[in-house]
């Protein structure tokens, strides 16, 4: 394996809990909040990839408030809630482990990033508000090319900056897909399985899994 030069974050799912603001509101919105949950994030996605395939470009938080309208109507959530959950997945909760194993990166001196599907002001406030801002060197966002994950215009922005080669990136993903956009795009591309599922996606397989971020401490 290339020495690692640069580790690379995805964000959402991955650093920080999609599921976190539909959580903080269960008591309104009852039992059904993970189920929304999902059906909030899977429309939120498929949203990124239609607009990416027909050239219609809206940021990432345009595209998740289109998708919560969508979400609340078929779950038949109160338009009143709309606001509150907006303004929690701007301040979304990151992974009980992220913090340390970050912070432990960066002692190693290691470059870290995160390369997300979020524009720039959404991923600046995500980073501010859980104050890890002073932890990572950039946070490169698809807005820089107009196209969503998984093109690999998206993978091609930190090797461009850094001036190193696919493999000498490390990323890591929660998403099956994610992981295959970028190891199919030649990073050494780590799988985050904190659910323990199969792998599912594509004629990819991750060079490597791990189930939370402390193992990635073994890794690098
Ligand atoms: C992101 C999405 C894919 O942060 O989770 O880019």
């Amino acid at each position: 394996m290339m020495k690692t030069k640069a580790i690379v974050f995805d964000a959402y799912g991955t650093l920080f809990d999609v599921n976190s603001a539909a959580e903080k509101c269960k008591d309104k919105i009852g039992t059904k909040w993970e189920a929304f949950a999902n059906f909030w994030r899977t429309t939120q996605l498929e949203y990124t990839w239609l607009r990416s395939l027909m050239k219609r470009h809206k940021n990432f938080w345009e595209v998740t408030e289109d998708s919560l309208d969508k979400s609340m109507r078929v779950f038949n959530i109160n338009k009143s809630m709309k606001n509150e959950l907006l303004n929690l997945y701007k301040i979304l909760s990151p992974y009980p482990e992220v913090r340390g194993v970050l912070e432990h990166l960066k002692k190693k001196n290691f470059k870290l990033a995160i390369l997300s599907n979020g524009n720039p002001d959404l991923l600046y406030k995500l980073v501010e508000s859980n104050k890890l801002n002073n932890i990572f060197d950039d946070l490169f966002s698809i807005e820089e090319v107009k196209v969503y994950k998984p093109d690999s215009k998206v993978y091609e922005i930190p090797i461009k900056k850094y001036k190193v080669i696919a493999n000498e990136i490390t990323f890591l993903s929660a998403n099956t897909w994610d992981v295959s956009g970028g190891g199919n795009f030649g990073y050494n591309s780590i799988w985050v399985n904190r659910s323990k599922s199969e792998f599912d996606i594509l004629d990819y397989k991750p060079k490597n899994e791990i189930s939370n971020l402390t193992q990635l401490l073994d890794i690098v």
